[in-house]
């Protein structure tokens, strides 16, 4: 018998999220040709080859798994290159081959969310001049169009673009992603195009489907200075100011404004978004490091009480959900959805607290009033991690995949996410089963989260 229960809310939405890059496999994209270039920038020169084969079947097998996890919703995202391989050309049976997903979805009792963009473009696309051209925008309008004209009796659920800032960062400053440029300015380009973009995706959508929901996923760090916070958050001030406040308070206010350029203002995107989604995954704790351009300015100090992470992660913080929940509610005042949250862990040993820890923060806001609808935790099982590729440190499923067999075995965390799922809420005795080191803070009065504040009133 359970005596003690975070309860969530009735018709709360519990799932997975994945995409396409990650697990369809075969693909001919902006991301493969990046593997084939082999810069050193994907790990051991690492090629997605045939990922978790979804594109070959494999979905089906994949979609019973959710089911069985007890899940009422998915994000997966479709995959441009694959519905127009060529500018002139639209494969029909593509779109027909995601009609069957999104079936397979509702059949099974879940609920769709459609991601339009997740990182890849067609080359064709990049080769017109990518991101940085005009008509891009104009592109990415018409692919709208053509897939919900195909798939919007099937899917009212819709997410534009998925953590743009950290696309227009990995391609157009970092390196990391195709093209692989280093230049602010590119990436400020980028960011203004993907909101042009994203602005008349809207319109096209909830003009077919006014009821449709649609947003972004933002991706959010917490950064936390540590002291002498005047000269330790500076980093911290330009990270919040370029990554977090710049895109979200365009999709506000139509007007993007960002430093060392003059302020752009967007026709037809002020209040473009339905909710507010949003992807958090780690904690940047720390200071000031003048030398370091590569991370921000940005010195990582974690807190030695922080499980260990992979290179260049960050810190997993799973309880900084609360924070930043409260950062985006109060910016875009829509509801919520947790469009991804997760953590590397091969072993599973960290992945159950994460998820006990990142639960209870999300239920934390909700009794703040915050409207969170939905986690979509991520990701269902092991997959191609971009610039990771297949490494091993970088393994985030529920579900372990074998890629030598394609054979799925599920993690304890797999098990414990199902349960609940199941019963909608977390209970004591579930922490004690899965994380009995956390079933004192969570259920015995003593929550000790130093970093919970009430959210301010707007
Ligand atoms: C991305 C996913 C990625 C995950 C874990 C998110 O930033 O949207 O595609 O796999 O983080 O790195």
């Amino acid at each position: 018998m359970a005596d003690g229960i975070y309860r969530f809310p009735e018709g709360f939405l519990w799932g997975t999220a994945t995409a396409a890059h990650h697990v369809e496999g075969n693909m001919n994209n902006s991301w493969s040709h990046w593997e084939a270039m082999e810069t050193g920038a994907v790990f051991k020169k690492q090629k997605n080859g045939r990922a978790c084969e979804w594109w070959d079947g494999r979905w089906v097998e994949d979609f019973d798994r959710m089911q069985y996890l007890g899940h009422n919703t998915h994000r997966l995202s479709v995959e441009w290159s694959r519905i127009q391989p060529e500018p002139d050309k639209i494969d029909e049976s593509a779109l027909q081959k995601y009609r069957e997903m999104l079936e397979g979805l509702q059949k099974r009792g879940m609920r769709p969310m459609v991601t339009l963009h997740h990182f890849t473009n067609p080359m064709w696309l990049e080769n017109e001049g990518g991101w940085l051209a005009n008509s891009t925008v104009d592109r990415f309008i018409k692919f709208t169009e053509m897939v919900v004209d195909a798939l919007g009796d099937l899917n009212d659920f819709w997410c534009t673009f998925n953590e743009p800032m950290v696309y227009a960062v990995q391609a157009y400053l970092v390196a990391m992603f195709y093209p692989g440029k280093r230049n602010p300015f590119k990436m400020y380009r980028c960011a203004e195009l993907m909101l042009r973009a994203h602005a008349g995706a809207y319109q096209v959508i909830k003009s077919r489907y006014p009821n449709a929901l649609v947003g972004v996923a933002k991706h959010l760090l917490k950064i936390d200075p540590l002291p002498p916070k005047i000269i330790n958050g500076l980093p911290i001030k330009l990270v919040e100011s370029v990554f977090h406040r710049a895109f979200l308070e365009a999709m506000v206010t139509g007007e993007l404004r960002l430093p060392l350029r003059k302020t752009v203002v967007i026709p037809n995107l002020a209040g473009t978004y339905d909710y507010a989604g949003l992807n958090f995954y780690q904690r940047y704790r720390g200071g000031f490091a003048p030398l370091s351009p590569k991370t921000f300015f940005l010195k990582q100090v974690p807190d030695d009480e922080s499980p260990p992470s992979p290179p260049m992660w960050g810190e997993i913080y799973p309880q900084g959900t609360f924070e930043r929940i409260n950062y985006i509610w109060n910016m875009m005042r829509k509801p919520i959805y947790i469009t991804e949250t997760g953590t590397p862990d091969e072993g599973d040993t960290v992945r159950p607290w994460y998820i006990a820890r990142m639960v209870h923060s999300v239920w934390q806001a909700i009794n703040f009033n915050v409207p969170v609808r939905g986690i979509y935790y991520w990701t269902l099982l092991d997959n191609f991690e971009w610039t990771a590729g297949y490494n091993p440190q970088f393994r985030f499923g529920l579900y372990a995949t074998n890629f030598e067999t394609q054979e799925r075995t599920i993690r304890q965390s797999g098990e414990f996410f199902r349960e609940i799922s199941l019963a909608n809420g977390l209970s004591s005795d579930m922490v004690r089963k899965y994380v009995p080191q956390l079933e004192e803070k969570l259920f015995h009065g003593s929550p000790g989260q130093k970093e919970v504040k009430l959210p301010s009133r707007a």
